[in-house]
Formats: structure tokens, C-alpha cells, sequence
């Protein structure tokens, strides 16, 4: 899978849910995130991110803060929204969903960038 970064947070950009062919990058508040569990391993986000937010897992894997985005976007697609019968993405792709407008605790902690 591919992971968001915290470079998208309060960018929020979105031209990686537009080009992802499989619809499975659900946008929060402040950042997106990719459901790693339908993710197909295209790489089409990662080229059109502007911020290169985006990266392979086995790369984020070598760095401590994106390795904890990494665990950080499982634990979005399966605690952000309590009471829902499946996990977030299961069954289904983003454009069903909409824009979920909720962080987990680790972006929304993050600070703003400054001006
Ligand atoms: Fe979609 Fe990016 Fe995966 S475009 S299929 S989230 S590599």
C-alpha cells in the first residue's frame, strides 16, 4: 500500500482521490488517507501529489514519522467513525462515503503550520 504523509495536512489538496482508479483515499478534516486494504499498489497518487506527501509503505516503513501515519491511517479506517458495523472502505470506495471530515487524534494534535 501507499501512505499520506504529514506533509497534506491543512493542504489537503485532493488531486490523489481524483486519479486513484479504486477510490480508496477518504478525505478527513485536515488530511486523507488510504485504505491500505483495497489499495492497489498503482502509484498514481504518489506522482500527482504537489506536496510529495505520499509514499510506498516500504519506504515510509524507514522513517518514524511516516511509519506512524502509516499505523495512523489503520486506525482511521477502523476507530474514526464509532458505531459503524464495518470498518470505513468495507465495502465500498470513497465516493460513497463523501468527505468524512474527521481526523484521528495523531493529525488532529498536529500543529498548524506557521504563516
Ligand atoms: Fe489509489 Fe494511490 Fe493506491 S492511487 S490504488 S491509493 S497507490
Amino acid at each position: 500500500t501507499y501512505v499520506i504523509g504529514a506533509d497534506c495536512i491543512d493542504v489537503l489538496d485532493r488531486s490523489c482521490v481524483d486519479v486513484c482508479p479504486v477510490d480508496c483515499i477518504y478525505v478527513g478534516e485536515r488530511k486523507s488517507y488510504i485504505n491500505a486494504s483495497a489499495c492497489i499498489d498503482c502509484g498514481a497518487c504518489e506522482v500527482e501529489c504537489p506536496v510529495s506527501a505520499i509514499v510506498a509503505d516500504r519506504v515510509a516503513r524507514r522513517d518514524e514519522t511516516l511509519n506512524a501515519h502509516l499505523e495512523d491511517s489503520r486506525a482511521f479506517f477502523l476507530d474514526v467513525l464509532p458505531g459503524r458495523d464495518l470498518p470505513l472502505g468495507d465495502p465500498g470506495g470513497a465516493g460513497l462515503t463523501g468527505e468524512i471530515g474527521t481526523d484521528t487524534a495523531l493529525v488532529t494534535a498536529h500543529l498548524p503550520k506557521p504563516p
